[in-house]
């Protein structure tokens, strides 16, 4: 990359949770988690360019539900390349710009898939050289999926998901969301699933050996089977008819069906494209989704692009 380079892009993919695994509330506030992510083909994408010195930070945003995202501090991206700057011993003079695919609040990550472009795309802009390790570290600082999003593919997350393990898994996973013009709030459902789980005993969380199993050998059907969110119940009940979204696609034959994350988009794990238009076909016609996307998973983590 010439040193003249004024402006650099990251592509990033969204995640869902094969598994995830809630454990106790740790002293810190987070709780202990167990789960597989997996990278699925929906992409947003991240632009830093440079601004004249002095200029601080800006940011734009543009594409599905850009209004619902701020464009300051708040930001992780916008975090994220204060974070590189002062990695870099420069200043954060830049303009941020984000196309966004990824449903804004959605359980599908995009707040950290942009955090993680802002990452990669600023260490290229200013030379910053951070080795992988110490990317991976600033990531987890700025949110337990920012890891992931950097590792891509299929992998386990513990501690609060932001150590990450590749996992050993085959296959193409072909998969349909049911999406909603109304984000969840993250805290909110973890805060609900312990109101729910008061007085009952918290266990470790756990990766199902089942799932890890049905990864390796790559069958779809069975990791359809496998697929479990303990956040589930709890954004059920905050979103009732959720139930009946995951309803529709139990119906129409998926192979899975399951909130992804913190919701309230729900995936569905289908056996091929035939499969998957149908189920956009009745997810559609059911009035319970604002949009329905399709995305292959496992696909990289964040990388740059040519332009
Ligand atoms: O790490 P991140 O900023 O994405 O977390 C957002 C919120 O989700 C946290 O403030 C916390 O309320 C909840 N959370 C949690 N335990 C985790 C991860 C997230 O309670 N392991």
């Amino acid at each position: 990359m010439p040193s003249s380079t004024t402006s650099v892009t990251a592509v990033v993919p969204a995640k869902i949770n094969l598994a995830l695994s809630v454990g106790p509330v740790r002293v810190d506030g987070f709780h202990e988690l167990a789960t597989v992510y997996q990278a699925v083909g929906l992409y947003d994408e991240v632009t830093v360019t440079r601004r004249n010195p002095g200029s601080g930070i800006s940011m734009t945003v543009a594409g599905v539900e850009a209004d619902a995202v701020p464009c300051d501090e708040t930001n992780l991206a916008w975090q994220a390349a204060r974070v590189v700057a002062a990695e870099a011993d420069t200043d954060p003079d830049v303009h941020i710009h984000i196309v966004k695919r990824i449903p804004v609040a959605g359980g599908m990550a995009g707040g950290s898939a942009d955090a993680a472009g802002a990452l990669l795309a600023c260490d290229i802009l200013w030379r910053a050289s951070l080795h992988r390790e110490r990317m991976l570290e600033l990531a987890a600082e700025l949110g337990s999926d920012v890891p992931f999003l950097l590792h891509g593919g299929t992998a386990v997350g513990t501690s609060r998901g932001e150590c990450i393990t590749s996992a050993m898994a085959r296959g193409a996973y072909h998969w349909v969301f049911a999406l909603s013009d109304r984000g969840l709030s993250t805290p909110r459902v973890y805060a609900e699933c312990d109101r729910l789980r008061t007085g009952a005993k918290v266990v470790e969380p756990v990766i199902p050996a089942g799932l890890m199993e049905a990864l390796l050998v790559g069958d779809p059907k069975r990791v359809g089977a496998e697929l479990a969110n303990d956040l589930q119940p709890a954004a059920i009940s905050i979103r009732p008819e959720l139930d009946m979204v995951l309803e529709i696609g139990r119906d129409a034959g998926a192979l899975g069906a399951v909130v992804s994350g913190s919701g309230p988009t729900c995936a569905f794990l289908v056996a091929d494209d035939e499969a998957a238009l149908d189920l956009a076909v009745s997810l559609s016609a059911s009035g319970l989704c604002s949009g329905v996307a399709r995305a292959e998973g496992p696909v990289a983590g964040a990388r740059l692009t040519d332009s």
